[in-house]
């Protein structure tokens, strides 16, 4: 049991090592007034193919469960508690777009879509007994939000 603990420990920090230097923590992220977030939070650019899957996949982004996109047609199930995000990289900047994804909070107040990037202030955070979730890990990752932003920047009328 020790023994197990032991492991899973070591094998947290060898990942968070792996995250590079200049991520961006869920905590450290920084939102203007409207939401956006200027800066990258890996300094590295975005994969938009990897968004996409993001996007589709049900244990990730899960962003079709919410939204209709087009270009997203052969995913399984689109729903429409969201806004349609057909030309959604015209309608807004990659700043706004990360902050959007990170956490659209910040930028539409009590919407009902969930933030992506981020750990903590959660109202109910808890397990089933009501017992608080030590360090819960946030939905995507800060690549999985850089390579979201990307994809979204191509999805133009
Ligand atoms: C639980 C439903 C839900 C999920 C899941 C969800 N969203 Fe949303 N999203 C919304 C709602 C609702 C809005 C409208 C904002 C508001 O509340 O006014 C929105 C707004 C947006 C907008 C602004 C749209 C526009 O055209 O103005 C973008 C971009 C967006 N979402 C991207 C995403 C991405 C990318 C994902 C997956 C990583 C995602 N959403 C997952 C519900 C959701």
């Amino acid at each position: 049991m020790k023994r197990t603990a032991f492991l899973i420990i070591g094998a947290t920090a060898a990942f968070a090592a792996m995250a590079s230097a200049d991520t961006i923590a869920p905590d450290d992220v920084a939102y203007d007034d409207y939401g956006s977030v200027a800066d990258s939070l890996t300094g590295v650019a975005g994969d938009a193919a990897n968004g996409e899957k993001v996007m589709v996949t049900k244990s990730l982004g899960n962003c079709v469960a919410c939204h209709q996109v087009s270009v997203l047609d052969y995913a399984a199930f689109h729903g429409e508690i969201g806004p349609s995000l057909d030309g959604v990289g015209d309608r807004w900047s990659e700043e706004e777009l990360r902050g959007i994804v990170a956490n659209a909070k910040m930028t539409f107040d009590g919407t009902l879509m969930p933030a992506m990037y981020k750990v903590s202030g959660f109202i109910r955070p808890g397990d089933f007994k009501g017992k608080p979730v030590p360090n819960p890990p946030s939905i995507l990752t800060a690549q999985q939000v850089e390579d979201v932003v990307a994809f979204l920047m191509t999805i133009k009328e």
